[in-house]
């Protein structure tokens, strides 16, 4: 079934160019790039968008490192683009996924657990209510909510 889902490339792999390199794989691998945009997040936003993380101990520094500079948002579409495009990133913790994913895209162009490159909705849910927040109704073409 034809999917959308939500791809960030984090402010680590934005400064440091990996946006090309990433975009490549991407339509290498059967993706279509339906929306993009380059956006700096600020502490509103990025604290919104990683609600569901607020309580835990990483949480200030996820949002000091997702506002550290600007980010590339990408809503990709194929068939089970959700699943694929987490299988294509890797785990969450780059330096793992260097030892047991060395293909993967965090592999590639991640540093760590915290700085891990990019972001793939982890749900058909997640990617429907990530898009929205980012990029408004893009099926109506209603504007963004947020920005
Ligand atoms: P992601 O899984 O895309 O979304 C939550 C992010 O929080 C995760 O990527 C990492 O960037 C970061 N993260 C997750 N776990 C930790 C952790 N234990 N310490 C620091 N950062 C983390």
């Amino acid at each position: 079934k034809e999917e959308k889902t939500l791809a960030i490339i984090k402010p680590d792999g934005v400064s440091s160019h990996y946006t090309n390199k990433i975009k490549a794989v991407i339509l290498e691998s059967g993706f279509a790039i339906v929306r993009e945009k380059i956006l700096q997040l600020d502490e509103g936003n990025a604290t919104y968008f990683y609600s569901e993380h607020s309580g835990k101990s990483f949480f200030p520094r996820l949002i000091t490192y997702m506002t550290s500079g600007p980010v590339c948002l990408m809503v990709l579409e194929k068939v089970n683009a959700v699943s694929d495009w987490r299988t294509l990133i890797g785990p969450t913790d780059a330096r793992k996924a260097k030892v047991s994913h060395p293909t993967s895209i965090r592999a590639m162009c991640g540093v760590d657990l915290e700085r891990n490159c990019v972001h793939g909705s982890d749900s058909r849910e997640s990617a429907a209510r990530e898009i929205a927040f980012f990029f408004g109704d893009i099926n109506t073409g209603k504007g963004d909510r947020k920005h």
